[in-house]
């Protein structure tokens, strides 16, 4: 963990939540394993994003490979322009991302107009500045080479001659889109046809940092709505897409720095954002975010600027998180256009077109996708509270809280141990996440539950071996109420 730690990163590191990957080997930046809280986190956080992206819109979900052929970069462009502007020091050969050096530079002089002026800047550019600037190797104070292009795929051989060379995906949607003709006929799809896919995704980042933020490893959700341009949007799944445009967001436009509140459709009307299906992607988000504890004021959308779109895009909107880093993109909505079907048919000498109308032409495809990681990693940083008891702990809600209840026996006597594993053992048999534990003092684990974001502790008593209530204590105030097991467990 990295030092001076946040009082989020605290409890993380003290409760294993995430670590860093291979710790009795070298540290190797970009990798992180999840402890037992973390994952049970991390999968609620994915099943409140299934319950909106999948089964609200009622779209088909699949897995593909993680290692692709060349021929699948080749087609989605990734091959020739996945890249991030590298410099390395001719001393002690450490790589530096040269945008990401000198953005740091001007933020220490506080110069943000140049700051964000960087992204604007071409390979050559960058390198001039670098020079200009004498930003040296931030580890041993050598001289900087020249500013090249660094393609963050990592390259394997597939196969015991090697002969096949292939790639770790960069991104779960290519597995979509090299699926898209098979899945069309099979799965019966019509205009709009929804396909979504979480799996890992991986970047060879050159100077990969903050934690979860910048990982070589890494889980993404992603959603591709493929579209027909010439039809009026419809109605999609159980959403009513009239109704999602009075949403209001808190949206940058692009040019601009200050955030403002603005409904979806004022967004469609000063072309913002690009289509209905578009909005409906930056509803959804929006849903979720207050649907897995964000507050509204810790996030933003912001419509890219032109230097900063993918190669594949038309337009993008990213969606920003205030954290410990400043905001930080969770998700990005894009519009691919039909740049990847077209690039595929034309890669692989395949058709891939649909008929809808009586017209036969390649879908359209507007893109969500989220970073399951970061997602994590930004809501325990906004859910720690502070100051109101001896210890730090998580406000998190009750949907991704890593389990709902702890069970404890209120002291070391085998009667009231068998009776708390009783109880824990009818909520799990129910389906209720619940956790049972009698190590240390009864102060301590309520301690330890408040802390990983446990909302209720029961605890059973002498009276409950009498009377069959047990107390419920509530997270958040640390107030207690008694109550009868049978309501409990009809309640839960
Ligand atoms: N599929 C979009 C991205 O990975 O950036």
């Amino acid at each position: 963990m990295e030092k001076n730690e946040s009082k989020a990163m605290s409890i993380v590191s003290r409760r294993g939540i995430f670590y860093q990957s291979f710790g009795i080997y070298k540290e190797i930046g970009g990798f992180y394993d999840y402890g037992p809280v973390g994952v049970r986190i991390r999968r609620n956080i994915e099943n409140a994003w299934r319950r909106l992206f999948v089964d609200m819109l009622q779209a088909i979900e699949i897995e593909s490979s993680s290692i692709m052929p060349e021929a699948v970069f080749e087609a989605s462009g990734h091959l020739s322009t996945f890249t991030d502007p590298m410099t390395k020091c001719k001393v002690c050969n450490t790589p530096y991302r040269a945008d990401k050096l000198l953005e740091s530079f001007y933020e220490k002089k506080h110069d943000y107009k140049s700051m964000e002026e960087v992204k604007k800047l071409s390979l050559e550019e960058l390198d001039r500045k670098i020079r200009e600037h004498g930003i040296k190797c931030e580890k041993c104070g050598g001289e900087l080479g020249k500013v090249e292009k660094f393609n963050l795929m990592f390259q394997l051989k597939i196969g015991p001659t090697g002969s096949e060379t292939g790639y770790l995906r960069p991104e779960t949607a290519q597995g979509i889109f090299v699926d898209f003709r098979d899945l069309f006929k099979t799965q019966g799809l019509k205009m709009p046809a929804l396909i979504a896919q979480v799996g890992k995704s991986y970047r060879n980042e050159i100077s990969p940092r903050q934690q979860l933020v910048r990982m070589r490893e890494f889980t993404q959700m992603e959603l591709e709505l493929f579209f027909d341009p010439e039809e009026e949007e419809k109605d999609i799944g159980f959403i009513e897409l009239e109704k999602v445009l009075d949403t209001k967001i808190s949206f940058i436009k692009s040019g601009e720095e200050e955030a403002i509140k603005a409904s979806l459709k004022e967004l469609l009307e000063s072309k913002s954002i690009p289509n209905k299906y578009f909005a409906l992607l930056l509803y959804l988000e929006n849903r979720l975010m207050q649907e897995i504890g964000f507050d509204e004021k810790a996030y933003r959308f912001r419509e890219l600027e032109k230097e900063e779109l993918p190669h594949y895009s038309k337009g993008n909107v990213d969606l920003e998180v205030n954290t410990e880093y400043g905001f930080i993109e969770v998700a990005g909505n894009a519009y691919r256009t039909d740049y990847d079907l077209s690039s595929h048919a034309r890669v692989s000498g395949v058709e891939i077109t649909v008929v809808n109308n009586g017209r036969k032409f390649v879908p359209h495809v507007v893109e969500a996708s989220m970073g399951l990681d970061r997602l994590l990693f930004s809501i325990i940083e906004n859910s720690v509270v502070s100051g109101d008891r001896e210890w730090d702990w998580l406000r998190l809600k009750e949907s991704i809280a890593p389990y709902k209840y702890a069970v404890f026996p209120l002291q070391k006597d085998d009667k009231l141990l068998k009776k708390a594993r009783e109880l824990a053992k009818m909520l799990v048999e129910k389906g209720v996440s619940a956790y049972y534990s009698d190590s240390g003092s009864i102060g301590k684990r309520y301690a330890k539950a408040d802390e990983i974001g446990v909302p209720y502790c029961i605890t059973i008593d002498y009276q409950t071996l009498e009377d069959d209530t047990v107390t419920i204590r509530n997270r958040d105030d640390s107030k207690q109420i008694r109550k009868g097991i049978a309501e409990l467990l009809s309640s839960s």
